[in-house]
């Protein structure tokens, strides 16, 4: 495995993205939601696993390949669904995907991902699997999904555990947006990171990529995030299970 040696562990890499990333926009990937109450006590509990060695036995012929619904896999985890990530690193969504890729392991695309469904299909050779939030409509639903289909997306992960967009106040204080609002602080915080504002100009604005098209055209920032709250309850049912499994 090739390594950087300045970037040789994940908090290295995370005070690097601390000061490459406009803070408004680094918060909302290093925060969870409310007040991170759960996402320390997850990260604490994972902490407590301890692994026991056993020395001197022979593991020849171990590894770490795993075969999962049909596809075998160069390790059992994968890029975790991430909405907004081009909004975090111009590009992001596609880096990923190519990156895990390149390492054998799933990438997943949220629904709310800044690259569509296509993209990603193409960049992985159909190998990516698609995170569903669930829409209002059913209609809708059946929209997305059609489009999965066609891409060749082998792999359908249902969100269950949100039935509602996440609460992050720092998300909400930070007008944390696509596009993020233009209020004198954030444009400051743009300005003291210039490699990303740059890369964000010469690739264009992030977007929802795979949603673009039943997005009406023009939507202000506050009638944007109003949009997305009427257009994804995210409630899960079973007969909603069901009819996703009869496709
Ligand atoms: C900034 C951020 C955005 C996320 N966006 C999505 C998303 O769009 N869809 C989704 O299914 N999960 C989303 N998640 C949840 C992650 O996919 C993952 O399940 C969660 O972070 C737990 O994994 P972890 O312990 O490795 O962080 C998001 C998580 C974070 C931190």
């Amino acid at each position: 495995m090739s390594l950087d040696p300045n970037l040789p562990s994940i908090e290295h890499l995370r005070e690097r993205g601390r000061k490459r990333v406009p803070p408004f926009a680094f918060e909302y990937l290093d925060n969870g939601c409310h007040s991170n109450l759960n996402m320390r006590r997850n990260t604490d509990e994972l902490r407590e696993v301890r692994l026991e060695p056993r020395y001197v036995l022979d593991y020849g012929g171990a590894h770490l390949e795993t075969e999962l619904f049909g596809e075998t896999y160069a390790a059992p985890f994968g890029v975790a669904p991430i909405g907004l990530q081009g909004l975090v690193w111009p590009g992001a969504c596609e880096f990923l995907a190519e990156a895990a890729h390149a390492a054998r392991v799933p990438f997943i695309l949220s629904t709310v991902g800044t690259a569509s469904i296509e993209r990603v299909a193409e960049i992985t050779e159909g190998k990516a699997w698609f995170q569903l939030y669930h829409p209002t409509e059913d209609d809708l639903r059946d929209k997305i999904l059609d489009r999965a289909e066609a891409a060749g997306v082998p792999v359908l992960v249902l969100l269950a555990d949100t039935p509602t967009f996440g609460y992050r106040p720092k998300e909400i204080r930070n007008g944390l947006a696509i596009p993020p609002r233009m209020s004198l602080r954030n444009i400051a915080q743009m300005m003291m990171r210039p490699t990303w504002s740059f890369s964000q100009l010469a690739r264009g604005k992030p977007e929802f990529a795979t949603l673009a098209p039943y997005i009406p055209k023009g939507l202000d920032m506050s009638h944007l995030g109003q949009f997305m709250n009427a257009t994804f309850s995210g409630r899960l049912s079973a007969d909603r299970i069901a009819a996703i499994r009869e496709r």
